[in-house]
């Protein structure tokens, strides 16, 4: 592993239940805050067909895809039974309010 963590936003500039997106050389990525103020990171990408998950639903630790309402487990990308498929999830940490990625 060789990744560099990337500076994302301050805590507070992501609402929560919400998301914000960066764009990045690996495509966009959605940055997820929970109502507890868990951090998540998901490539904004759903496992069915590619859904912005950005746009979607933070509920728990979870987030429903605005476009077919698959549920999202945020800290693994997969999906909930008995839908099947995985968004590719990034490391992510806080650090003094401030949110950064690992890519
Ligand atoms: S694209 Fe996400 S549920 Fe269909």
């Amino acid at each position: 592993m060789n990744n560099e963590w990337i500076y994302i936003a301050a805590l507070d500039e992501i609402p929560r239940q919400g998301a914000r997106v960066i764009e990045t050389g690996h495509g966009d990525i959605a940055v997820f805050r929970t109502l507890s103020d868990q951090v998540f990171a998901l490539r904004d990408h759903c496992p069915h067909q590619g859904g912005p998950l950005s746009q979607g639903i933070v509920h728990g630790e979870k987030v429903t895809c605005p476009l077919h309402n698959w549920v999202i487990e945020l800290n693994s990308g997969v999906a909930v039974a008995p839908d099947e498929g995985c968004a590719q999830r990034y490391a992510v940490k806080v650090e003094h309010m401030q949110v950064f990625v690992a890519l």
